[in-house]
């Protein structure tokens, strides 16, 4: 199925799309596209670096509060040589002024989590398509919001899940579209980064090894480690379980139905506190509530089972954990091997190598050479790439509002699921039934 028959598709399926505006079912289709950058952090700064290399997209406004991070981001129009935008900065609301005036088509989104929701409605509501960083809101009814909004709008939200895109991820991706590992049986992923060590800043310059966080952090230590003092659940799913959502076909034949997560002890982030700190160091009387290592398993609507890790609190290289398993065989990311009966040796690991780069994806041998340089290996440049271009030919996003909501609704349902002894939590619908019908259209052409 093509692009304009899914389209067509789409806009046939059921009232939640045909109660969307006649005018276009995904907006207006143009060849340069007027985009707004919202939180111009470590994170804002390589989504704006990457659309400051296009030629079809002027930047033409930036918000911030934080005056370092604008600075360092005006740098990024400097040396792409492109005319500064208009900067909003003051209020943490001043972005509703720039989404008033500036007659985006898109905007970006890097802002701290609890951000992401009021950002994106309003964005929406201000007829702008959304772009956003990982995790979309906090709570369900949240998710619920933005899903109906979206649809209510016309308005596209796409999560910047750019684990998607990573270049063994997206050959995996094409062994299981090819039946390499025979059907799916059991995945595994998850977020498996130390991130204990967060940095501090003198008002000029951060520096890293600290263990101050909230007003004295710099960076996500300004925010994110408020979250581990607060909550108990997987807090950080999506670049676990978008790669392996689109393994599994979910919202093209397939949905996760069920919910189980249970953590550990919280011990990691304490202790870090007294070693590196000291025992009074007043953040060693801080009581985390995030339990070091959640796990979280998940039922699919096709009986697989997903296994989700999160693991931020304790010493450990990083690693996001993937394992795709089927009947004939599969893959595991951490010793980077693979298995496949019959043709690698009997009870055996082979080295993935060749595997991975015989079925490298058409669109790393595409763009490769354009990824270059990229963050995360090059990941970032395919989901700002597939972001845009998307938006600009009024196309729907390869990770739709209902992906988004789908893979960051697992926060909420595990933080229920940790909270009342370990007990099954259904998944919402997002798609109101349309799950089975759906067709499947990420990495499915040789565009994005
Ligand atoms: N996909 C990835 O690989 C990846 C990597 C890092 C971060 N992230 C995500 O990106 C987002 C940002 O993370 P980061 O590391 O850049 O954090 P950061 O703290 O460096 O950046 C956030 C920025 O948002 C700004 N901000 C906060 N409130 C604001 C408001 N009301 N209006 C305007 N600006 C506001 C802050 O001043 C800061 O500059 C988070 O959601 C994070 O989870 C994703």
């Amino acid at each position: 199925m093509n692009r304009s028959e899914f389209l067509k598709m789409t806009a046939l399926a059921g009232t939640a799309f045909s109660i969307m505006p006649a005018k276009a079912v995904f907006g207006n289709p143009s060849s340069s596209l007027r985009i707004g950058v919202i939180g111009t952090g470590l994170r804002g700064q390589e989504l704006l670096r990457l659309s400051l290399q296009r030629e079809d997209t002027q930047v033409v406004a930036i918000c911030d509060i934080e005056p370092l991070m604008l600075s360092d981001a005006l740098q990024l129009f400097e040396k792409a040589q492109k005319p500064h935008p208009v900067i909003y900065t003051g209020s943490p609301v001043i972005y509703r002024e720039m989404l008033a005036k500036e007659e985006l088509d898109a905007v970006i989104i890097a802002t701290p989590w609890e951000w992401h929701y009021p950002m994106a409605m309003d964005a929406m509501d201000a007829g702008v398509h959304v772009g956003c960083e990982v995790m979309m809101g906090t709570t369900v009814e949240e998710h619920w919001n933005i899903v109906n909004k979206s649809l209510q709008t016309g308005k596209q939200y796409m999560m910047l899940e750019n684990v998607c895109y990573r270049r063994d991820v997206m050959a995996v991706l094409q062994m299981v579209r090819q039946g390499i590992f025979g059907e799916l049986i059991h995945l595994q992923g998850g977020y498996q980064h130390d991130l204990r060590e967060v940095k501090f800043n003198d008002g000029k310059q951060a520096y890293g090894g600290g263990v101050e966080f909230g007003a004295n952090g710099f960076s996500e230590a300004k925010w994110r480690t408020q979250h581990s003092v607060d909550r108990n659940g997987d807090l950080y799913p999506t670049h676990g379980i978008g790669p392996l959502s689109k393994m599994l076909n979910i919202h093209a034949g397939n949905r996760f139905s069920s919910l189980v997560s249970m953590a550990s002890k919280a011990r990691g982030l304490h202790d870090y506190i007294v070693k590196t700190g000291g025992a009074e160091h007043p953040n060693a009387a801080v009581k985390f509530s995030l339990g070091d290592i959640v796990t979280t398993m998940i039922k699919t609507a096709n009986e697989e089972t997903i296994l989700l890790q999160h693991d931020t609190s304790l010493p450990r290289p990083y690693s996001l954990g993937f394992r795709v398993q089927g009947t004939k065989g599969l893959w595991m990311d951490i010793n980077k091997s693979i298995h496949i009966e019959d043709i690698t040796q009997p009870h055996r690991w082979e080295e993935a190598k060749d595997w991975l780069t015989k079925f490298d994806h058409p669109l790393w041998q595409k763009y490769g050479s354009d990824a270059q340089g990229a963050g995360h290996g090059g990941m970032d440049f395919f989901v700002v790439h597939a972001f845009l271009e998307a938006i600009k030919r009024g196309e729907p996003t390869p990770i739709s509002v209902f992906d988004s909501a789908a893979w960051s609704v697992i926060t909420p349902l595990s933080e229920w699921s940790v909270a009342n002894n370990s007990n099954s939590i259904d998944f919402p619908d997002f798609t109101m039934g349309k799950w089975n019908t759906l067709p499947q259209i990420f990495a499915n052409n040789d565009d994005y």
